[in-house]
């Protein structure tokens, strides 16, 4: 992917001021979100205790990272499922072998095919929000970085929610919205003549589905904008030139930096990250330059 989205650099960073110690530690970003992880290697079985205060720190911080993470695809797949079951994502194409709860993330070709979905966050969004019961998370594991690019950018849908302007939430209370795995599917083969087409069993797999323009973090209680530019496609009860014109100016306040952790990936990076909670985009680096990355996605509840 050549164009980038984002190029610059001007979203916050994670803060590295750490001095080692024993024992589990997270140490939240000065940013709009997120959180390190420290003194849990992920290749060796989580027990109950540092489970409990992981999954306390997912919904606090939102997004989670853990450094320099050893693991296998299926030390990935364990720790994935302590969350929930796991959804196979619809690209089966893009599968890991002999691990379909993994989709490859990749821009490499090999022996003239693509090994992976290149272009996988391009757009806004939270991972699979155009399925009935959408995301609660998603955990991707760095394998293979290029030296320039390829951050992945991370957007507080709560804080958005709580500061959006007055007019704009009386415009959204209470509406619905259509979300479709094919939104933007044709406008991405356009730009990656690698993407590839859609089996009649795929499209069928994929059907739209409405979900609230706002809804309630199921843990939290908290409230958070979910309609985002990659997979909705309108808010159902409205014209179309008002639900258009609606939904632009919501996404634009997702890529606002005061809502926006920017993740700059380092070897064996693992990030777990709230679907219910942010949205994510990919950066995008130099064609030239070799991507992969491993994601597993863990099933959350329907919307409301
Ligand atoms: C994704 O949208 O899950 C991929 C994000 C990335 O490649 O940085």
């Amino acid at each position: 992917m050549s164009d980038s989205p984002i190029s610059s650099r001007t979203t916050p960073t994670a803060s590295r001021t750490f001095t080692p110690a024993a024992g589990l530690q997270i140490h939240p970003f000065d940013a709009p979100l997120g959180a390190e992880v420290f003194g849990l290697d992920l290749s060796q079985p989580l027990d109950d205790a540092d489970f409990a205060r992981i999954r306390q720190a997912h919904l606090d911080h939102h997004v989670l990272v853990f450094r320099d993470q050893r693991i296998t695809p299926d030390q990935h797949i364990a720790f994935s499922r302590r969350f929930g079951p796991l959804q196979i994502h619809v690209l089966k194409q893009f599968q890991l072998a002999r691990h379909e709860e993994i989709l490859v993330v990749s821009n490499i070709i090999e022996n003239g095919a693509p090994i992976g979905l290149g272009d996988a966050g391009h757009f806004w969004h939270s991972d699979l929000s155009y399925k009935e019961t959408p995301s609660l998370g998603s955990l991707l594991h760095a394998q293979e970085l290029p030296e320039e690019g390829g951050d992945t950018l991370f957007s507080n849908m709560h804080l958005l929610w709580d500061t959006l302007p007055a007019h704009l939430r009386r415009a959204v209370e209470g509406r619905r919205a259509e979300h479709t795995y094919l939104a933007k599917y044709a406008e991405l083969q356009r730009r990656n003549p690698w993407r590839p087409n859609l089996s009649a069993e795929q499209i069928a797999e994929v059907k739209p589905v409405i979900h609230p323009v706002v809804r309630v973090h199921p843990e939290t209680g908290r409230r958070a904008l979910f309609v985002s530019e990659h997979f909705t496609t309108r808010i159902v009860d409205l014209p179309e030139d008002e639900s258009r014109a609606l939904l632009d100016e919501l996404f634009s306040y997702v890529a606002q930096p005061a809502n926006v952790y920017r993740h700059q990936w380092q070897p064996h990076d693992l990030v777990f990250w709230d679907n219910r909670s942010v949205q994510h985009l990919a950066a995008g680096c130099p064609d030239s330059m070799r991507r992969k990355l491993y994601r597993t996605t863990v099933e959350g509840d329907a919307p409301f």
